[in-house]
């Protein structure tokens, strides 16, 4: 199970920093629409994001996909919410001698491309092209390249057989591309947006094709669903939202640090960095008011960001907000033994585990924050496995849909990522986008404050 340990985030453990307990008592009435809008929304179909475990039919058809190919390497284009989920369930799951690797090209810096294709063979490689709107540049750019790549490694034929291509169901140049060329294709569902997608084809295949349990990680969202939809003070998801809501609103914690206490989580902050800024940091809310809402996520990785950021979160501004994800069980302990008893550096570690150092620090850095003034939350999970990491995916989305409801604004659209888009385009001189050519001209003309 997943749980959400807020004592930290409490007034009488934060004091001024922190949130009162009658309010949470408060919330638990007022919050009731929170769950009620979000299930609506389902609902009437309107969001899916948290019906995908129910759908058997898709984990069995990525399942069987995967089956009849197997190859040792995936090669993932795909940016953003195509890319962030599957590169994270890889970093939880994927072990060293499981034979198969995922390289992810979520980056068009042109060296980083060509040093990636140099490190793997083609013939043993599957390419994953996955994008929602089935026309970002950066995807179809590396699309074009790899498929030269791989053309010209395998011939036609060959690279026919190792593309697969997961975007939207009915529009897109991706999508007719694939029929074009008779490439499998598989749905991301037009009521799931990109960074809400992990459990669709974008994570299950990659998933699958790295041979991850699937049933396992369908389990843990089920598990993560049906705990969001439960009253307030059994909903981690729902009171995670609301404390957030509050230090960031009422506390000025403008920053939110995730600070993973587990390595293979590492890549799961990056991904909750986007769910979290993408869904909340918004000018408009829902009345059409400009709020500039949004609270900055970042992430630290415990220990090693205690001797780079530690100083600054206990010393510096006030301004952040902790959450903290841990892990109950290690797949190891590692025993501590050694010949030196006379050197007091080693001797007291003697007969400990280095995971008895490992949650030793986090309890420190959990004290030294709280001492400091610094409200922080705790979310644990048993070990990272597939149920943990479905359930953690599932618990963060409706976390960060919660979020959005509190500060009533639409967590689900992107306006400020599709404009970039846009100009991306135009600059690029894509028909269609020249209403942005007076614009980007202006800004090429301006004289430039540069220094040599
Ligand atoms: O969450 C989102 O919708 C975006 O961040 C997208 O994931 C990102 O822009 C990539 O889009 P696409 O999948 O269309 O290539």
């Amino acid at each position: 199970m997943l749980e959400l340990d807020y004592t930290n985030v409490l007034e009488q453990t934060v004091r001024t920093q922190g949130i009162p307990k009658v309010a949470f008592d408060k919330a638990a009435v007022s919050s009731k629409h929170v769950v009620e809008d979000i299930e609506k929304a389902h609902a009437v179909g309107k969001l899916g994001f948290g019906n995908l475990p129910d759908d058997a039919n898709a984990v069995k058809a990525v399942t069987d996909f995967a089956r009849a190919r197997q190859y040792p390497n995936l090669l993932l284009l795909g940016i953003g919410g195509s890319a962030l989920g599957p590169a994270a369930l890889d970093a939880g799951l994927n072990r060293p001698g499981s034979g198969k690797r995922l390289v992810v090209l979520d980056n068009i810096d042109p060296d980083f491309i060509r040093d990636s294709l140099d490190s793997i063979s083609a013939q043993d490689t599957i390419v994953n092209v996955i994008a929602k709107s089935g026309v970002t540049a950066e995807t179809m750019a590396t699309f074009a390249v790899v498929r030269k790549w791989m053309i010209d490694a395998v011939g036609d034929a060959g690279a026919r057989e190792r593309f697969v291509i997961t975007t939207d169901p009915v529009k897109g140049d991706l999508l007719a591309i694939a029929k074009q060329e008779k490439y499998p294709t598989f749905e991301i569902p037009a009521n799931i947006g990109g960074r809400f997608s992990v459990l669709t084809p974008v994570g299950t295949l990659p998933a699958a094709l790295l041979g991850f349990n699937l049933e396992a990680l369908m389990e843990g969202a089920r598990k993560g669903a049906a705990q969001a939809r439960k009253a307030f003070f059994e909903n981690p998801a729902l009171v995670a939202a609301f404390i957030q809501f509050v230090l960031e609103r009422e506390r000025g914690k403008k920053i939110l640090v995730l600070f993973p206490y587990s390595q293979p989580l590492w890549k799961f902050a990056f991904w909750f960095k986007q769910l979290w800024g993408e869904s909340l940091g918004k000018k408009i809310d829902r009345r059409g008011n400009e709020v500039y809402y949004g609270q900055t996520p970042t992430a630290a990785l415990g220990v090693t960001d205690q001797h780079s950021q530690l100083q600054l979160f206990i010393e510096g501004p006030n301004d952040k907000a902790f959450l903290f994800w841990d892990v109950k069980e290690f797949r190891n302990a590692l025993p501590i033994e050694h010949p030196f008893a006379q050197f007091e550096s080693l001797a007291y570690l003697e007969h400990k585990t280095v995971r008895d150092l490992f949650q030793a620090e986090k309890a420190a850095t959990e004290i030294a924050l709280t001492e400091a003034g610094r409200p922080n939350a705790t979310v644990t999970v048993e070990r990272v496995d597939e149920e943990a990491l479905g359930h953690l995916i599932m618990f963060s989305q409706y976390f960060t849909a919660y979020a959005g409801e509190f500060y009533d604004i639409d967590a689900f659209d992107q306006p400020g990522v599709e404009y970039g888009k846009r100009l991306t385009f135009a600059m690029m001189g894509r028909t269609g986008f020249e209403q942005y050519d007076k614009k980007i001209n202006e800004t090429r003309q301006r004289e430039r404050a540069v220094i040599r």
